[in-house]
């Protein structure tokens, strides 16, 4: 066959085009066990920066020996124990999007913007080496400006105190919304009280800065310059996931010692 015909032309373009197709989908398949295991990792550090136990010297997954991640139902606030769901394969994720596994949130109490929310979450328990609850840590998701943002909060087994917050994905203005990873605002977080006085939750990010004169600065975190509207975010997200719709009554349970078997 002539080399210089439209016709050879065609067929080397499109034995390449062909080539090239195998070649990458080959490689999206060769890979996808490594992502998978390359998230999980990032999720699983995510958690125990969020916890503030997180040693950058040794394996994340060595470091996850005493965290336990057991499945809520958020209703009821309740561990699920009775094989309903294969909590091997659950996934939060996609669950939060099936009809089936969420519920639809009212406009009212949808204070993180998320529309739905699935009806069981993971949460991720954390012992000492006696085998006792220091913490849990709960997975929050909520929108900021552009996005929506995934993340942590480390709560104390005393269900008041915050031991952490971090966020894994998010798609806000690095500078500005992206502001939430900067390491000197997470710095704000541990040791915020979630609860007042009358057992309200008070967790609030203010507009502006924390300061001596600021009332119950206890429950308040510093606002982040030039991004209101993704700090504002991080509030409601707190709101939503702590309060009656989200992990309160898991809160609540563990509280009144309903729920010991963690
Ligand atoms: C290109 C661009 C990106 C922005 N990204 C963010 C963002 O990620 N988060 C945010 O809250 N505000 C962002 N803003 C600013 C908001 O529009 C809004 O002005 C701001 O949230 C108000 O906060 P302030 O009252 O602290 O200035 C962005 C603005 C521009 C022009």
């Amino acid at each position: 066959m002539a080399r210089d015909t439209v016709g050879h032309t065609i067929l080397v373009a499109g034995v390449l085009c062909v080539v090239c197709s195998v070649i990458v989908s080959g490689l999206a398949v060769g890979l996808r066990a490594q992502q998978v295991e390359n998230r999980l990792a990032e999720k699983q550090k995510n958690i125990l920066l969020a916890a503030g136990t997180y040693d950058e010297s040794k394996p994340v997954a060595d470091q996850f020996g005493n965290i336990e991640s057991k499945l809520v139902d958020l209703e009821t606030g309740t561990f699920v124990e009775d094989g309903s769901i294969d909590t091997a394969t659950y996934d939060q994720r996609k669950a939060a999007a099936d009809p089936a596994l969420s519920i639809e949130i009212a406009g009212d109490d949808d204070l993180a913007g998320i529309k739905r929310r699935e009806k069981y979450a993971f949460i991720y328990v954390v012992k000492d080496d006696a085998g006792n609850i220091d913490q849990f840590v709960l997975p929050i998701y909520g929108k900021g400006l552009w996005s929506t943002l995934y993340g942590f909060i480390a709560v104390d087994d005393d269900i008041q105190t915050v031991n952490g917050l971090t966020f894994y994905e998010h798609k806000e203005t690095p500078g500005l919304g992206g502001e939430v990873d900067n390491p000197k605002w997470k710095a704000l977080w541990p040791g915020k009280q979630l609860f007042n006085d009358s057992g309200t939750l008070a967790i609030e990010v203010i507009k502006g800065q924390v300061t001596a004169n600021t009332s119950n600065a206890q429950h308040k975190v510093d606002g982040l310059t030039g991004a209101t509207i993704t700090a504002r975010g991080v509030g409601n997200t707190l709101q939503y996931w702590l309060g009656d719709n989200g992990f309160g009554p898991f809160l609540e349970n563990f509280r009144t010692g309903a729920l010991q078997n963690g």
